[in-house]
């Protein structure tokens, strides 16, 4: 399977949010990563509806939702209205995550699951058949611009074993801090989507950039 690249849009220049969206569209990358923040699941408050519904009208490719939200069930719904794909709602959110999946996927969206850095793979080895994505998080989410944490290399490898026993085709996306120092690596350990922001749009020639994530080649 070929790396999904999906750049966070959280780093994009909002004042003219359509030409960074056309830079995707023509670009390598596979999704749009959208980050959804709520001041309470996170110390920061990013955008919500109306922004995504504005994005959909432009995206030309699936729109990757990163919920860090308290209750997401309130707003599944609302989320497959305004065009997410993916729905990816946070461990540490759900206290009903199994419910909360199963009405993911009735909406027709893709599920997946979000993990902080602290939280353990292991909690999800009753689930894990239900998903279509886990996302691990190798920052606190947040923010953009943070430091890869190291440990993500080990929950890599025991998701993925987990993963080739009970669900091959598992989407495991990293997401936080991932640039040129670490994307190999994260592959080779057996992800297969990256997020990446700051790399992306800090960088002096962003399609450049998610080209060669796209290929692994800095
Ligand atoms: C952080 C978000 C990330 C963020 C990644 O809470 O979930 O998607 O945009 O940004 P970088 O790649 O700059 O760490
Ligand atoms: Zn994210």
């Amino acid at each position: 399977m070929k790396t999904i690249i999906s750049p966070s849009l959280l780093s994009a220049n909002f004042n003219e949010l359509s030409k960074d969206i056309e830079m995707i569209n023509q670009s390598d990358a596979d999704w749009f990563h959208l980050d959804v923040m709520d001041g309470v699941f996170v110390p920061n408050i990013s955008f919500g509806f109306p922004i995504i519904s504005h994005i959909k009208k432009l995206a030309k490719k699936p729109l990757d939702v990163h919920l860090m939200i308290v209750n997401p069930d309130k707003y599944i719904s609302e989320f497959k209205k305004v065009g997410a794909d993916y729905l990816v709602v946070h461990y540490e959110a759900c206290s009903h995550l199994h419910r909360t999946i199963q009405s993911i996927k009735a909406e027709g969206m893709k599920a997946g699951v979000s993990l902080n850095p602290h939280t353990s793979v292991s909690l999800l080895e009753d689930i894990i058949g239900d998903l279509d994505l886990v996302l691990l998080m190798s920052v606190n989410p947040g923010f953009g611009g943070q430091k890869f944490i190291e440990n993500t290399y080990s929950k890599i490898e025991k998701l993925k074993a987990m993963a080739i026993k009970k669900n091959p085709n598992l989407i495991i996306e990293i997401d936080g801090g991932v640039d040129n120092t670490n994307a190999k690596k994260l592959i080779e350990k057996g992800a297969n989507a990256l997020v990446a922001g700051s790399y992306v749009f800090k960088s002096e020639n962003p399609s450049n950039t998610i080209t060669k994530l796209k290929k692994l080649e800095f």
